[in-house]
This record gives structure tokens, C-alpha cells and sequence, in this order.
């Protein structure tokens, strides 16, 4: 008998399906009809659950709410024409939750419990896949600490759900940043390289006020001098300078994105030159005056690769160029392509569910 085998299903009695328009879908904001659940107590993930997606209930002394210890992953499902199922990379968000779940002191989700639980999951719900082109049905596993006790130390008690959500892009329309001078999403030492949920916590007021200033994101630069560029909002971010593409080797600040490695390997592929190096805010900035400064963009599994329009920095703003064909576009067609079973996957990063 195989885990799948063991994993009871408890199927909706009333499916939501059909309240939704697939051809205007939004990000994140409707969920399928069921939910994957494993809870952790006395020192062992049970074998988890298929459910209803349903609310929760919680004791206000679960440590999640007042300490925030939490962690997720962002992953997609896809369907080719053919109704097959895919998913891209997926063992490496496995991985990452559990290096997250890790740096958190939060017990890692056996392997098994994340795949195995996922593609039966993907199959009871795999009428929520959406099949429009942009449009993917995103995942979301979290773990988080439903253990009670104000003591500030790790819960004795975890739940790990996956639930999910079709989706469609998650940013709509035009992309200008701001370059960060003040505030700092990580730290060396801390948890910028986990899927922590504080972490996100943290961007938000520093995001708004640059949304107040008439920009959409912004771009992180590191805590200590602000001169290094890191990431953009909830993505890795690349860099083109006349032909060559830049983006920051990843640390103890910057999440190692799937999306983000999937991109060197396709322009290393395309003959594209990459340099994986730190980035200077001053030879941004310079470039941008020279005219050498070709395109930005943000990679990330939700936001695939978004094009920056433009970006300020101190009391100066700055259009990036219109160019025909951006590395951005030729870039984001080839991993959607390899993504949907479009083209062929020759780094064997698709799993078929
Ligand atoms: N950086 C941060 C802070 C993120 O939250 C994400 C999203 O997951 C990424 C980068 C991109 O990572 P990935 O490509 O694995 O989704
Ligand atoms: C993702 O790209 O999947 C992420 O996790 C980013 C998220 C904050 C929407």
C-alpha cells in the first residue's frame, strides 16, 4: 500500500465550481473546493487528509499568533490541452519549506506527505485548474504553529495544509519601483532566505508608503548600506545592462527562487550572458543615464517575469526603454512554454501528476 493509498479523502457536498469565472480570474482570491491537512503532535506529522476547504478553529493562545511561526511555498499547477496535469520543479518547494520550516523551529513535513499529499490533492480538484493562457491554479502549503502557550519558545503542536487557488497574473498593468534607502526586508544572520510569514509581514508598510509615493513595488537593497540591490517586492530581481544579464547571488538576505535559477539556465541556453554578481545601486543608476540600462524585471512563481517600467530613486525617476523583443518576453515565453507542455523540457523540470 502506498501513502496515496492511506490518504482519506472527504469529498465537498457542495462544490463552488461553478460560482466561478475562469476567464477573469483574479490572484489568490477564490479557493477550490478542497484542502490537503497534516497535523503534527506529539513529535509526528500525522498522515495527512483531504478535506472541504473550511476555516479553522484556534485557541487564542496558539503560538502562530503571537510569535508568527509560519512558513509557505508558492508553487502552480498547469494543464496541457490534452488535460494532463503538471507541476514545475516541485520537489524543490519541498525542500525550501523544509529549509524554512527549519531556520523557524518548525518540524519538517516528510517529503512523501508534501508530494504524494499535493498530486492527490490536484487530483480530487483538478477541475479548478484553469486552462486560459496566464492563468494557473496556485498553490499554497504553509505549516504554521497551533501549539498554545505564551512562553516565547516553539509550539508543540503544527498544522500543514496545501490549499489552492485559480489564478490569474498577479500583477495588472504597469510595474514601477522604488528603490529602497531606508527600510530592509532581511538581514545577515536572519530569515531573508526562508519562506517565513513575518517576513512579508515586514514589506508591507515599507511597500505602502511607496505606493502612496506612486510606485507599485519596491526593491530591496541590503540593511547594512543600501547600495546593494537584492530583490524586488516578492521576486528575485534581474538586471539587463546593455546585453548582459545581472541578478544578486542568493544568501542569508535572498531566497534562492525556483524561478529565478529556471532563468539562468534558459538564458545560459539561449546564449544570453548572465553574471551572478552583486549589484550596485550607483552602476544601476549610471547605466540608467548612459543609456546602457536595458530592462529590469522581477522573477518569482506567482508574478512569472514582470517587466519594471520604470523606477526612482532618491528624488530622481527613470522610464526604462520599450524594446521589441526584451529578454523579459523571450525569457518568460520559454518557461511558461516548458510550464504548460508547450515545448520541450529539456532540463526535466515538469512532473506530471
Ligand atoms: N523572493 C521572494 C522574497 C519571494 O517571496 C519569492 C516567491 O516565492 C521569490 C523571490 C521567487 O521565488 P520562486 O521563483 O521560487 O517563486
Ligand atoms: C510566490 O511567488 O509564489 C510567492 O510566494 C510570492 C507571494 C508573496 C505571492
Amino acid at each position: 500500500m502506498t501513502l496515496t493509498d492511506t490518504i482519506k479523502i472527504t469529498k465537498t457536498q457542495q462544490s463552488k465550481i461553478n460560482e466561478v469565472d475562469f476567464n477573469n480570474l483574479s490572484f489568490g482570491t477564490v479557493f477550490s473546493d478542497h484542502m490537503l491537512i497534516s497535523k503534527y503532535k506529539n513529535g509526528a506529522w500525522e498522515t495527512p487528509e483531504i478535506t472541504p476547504f473550511q476555516p479553522l478553529t484556534l485557541d487564542p493562545s496558539s503560538k502562530i499568533f503571537h510569535y508568527g511561526q509560519s512558513v509557505f511555498e508558492g508553487m502552480k499547477a498547469y494543464k496541457d490541452k490534452d488535460e494532463n496535469i503538471f507541476l514545475f520543479r516541485p520537489e524543490d518547494n519541498c525542500k525550501r519549506l523544509n529549509i524554512s520550516a527549519k531556520r523557524m523551529a518548525i518540524p519538517e513535513v516528510p517529503e512523501a506527505y508534501f508530494m504524494e499529499g499535493l498530486k492527490a490533492l490536484l487530483k480530487v480538484d483538478s477541475d479548478w485548474i484553469p486552462t486560459k493562457d496566464g492563468s494557473s491554479l496556485y498553490v499554497r502549503p504553509f505549516i504554521f504553529a497551533s501549539g498554545n502557550g505564551f512562553h516565547a519558545s516553539p509550539a508543540d503542536e503544527y498544522i500543514f495544509i496545501i490549499s489552492t487557488a485559480p489564478s490569474g497574473p498577479y500583477f495588472s498593468g504597469k510595474v514601477r519601483v522604488r528603490i529602497e534607502e531606508k527600510y530592509a526586508r532581511a538581514a545577515n544572520g536572519g530569515v531573508g532566505f526562508a519562506k517565513a510569514g513575518g517576513n512579508y509581514a515586514g514589506q508591507f508598510y515599507p511597500t505602502q508608503l511607496a505606493i502612496d509615493a506612486g510606485y507599485n513595488q519596491v526593491i530591496w537593497t541590503d540593511d547594512n548600506t543600501h547600495e546593494y540591490i537584492e530583490e524586488a517586492g516578492a521576486m528575485n530581481v534581474f538586471i539587463r545592462i546593455n546585453d548582459t544579464l545581472l541578478t544578486s547571488p542568493t544568501s542569508d538576505r535572498i531566497l534562492d527562487g525556483i524561478t529565478r535559477k529556471s532563468i539562468l539556465k534558459i538564458a545560459e541556453d539561449e546564449g544570453i550572458k548572465t553574471d551572478v554578481r552583486k549589484i550596485t545601486v550607483s552602476e544601476v543608476m549610471e547605466a540608467a543615464k548612459n543609456g546602457n540600462l536595458k530592462e529590469i524585471f522581477g522573477a518569482g512563481t506567482a508574478a512569472v517575469i514582470s517587466p519594471i517600467s520604470g523606477f526612482g530613486y532618491k528624488n530622481e525617476d527613470f522610464d526604462l526603454p520599450k524594446l521589441d523583443y526584451p529578454f523579459a518576453l523571450r525569457l518568460k515565453k520559454r518557461i511558461t512554454d516548458i510550464q504548460t507542455n508547450k515545448a520541450e523540457d529539456k532540463f526535466g523540470w515538469r512532473v506530471k501528476v
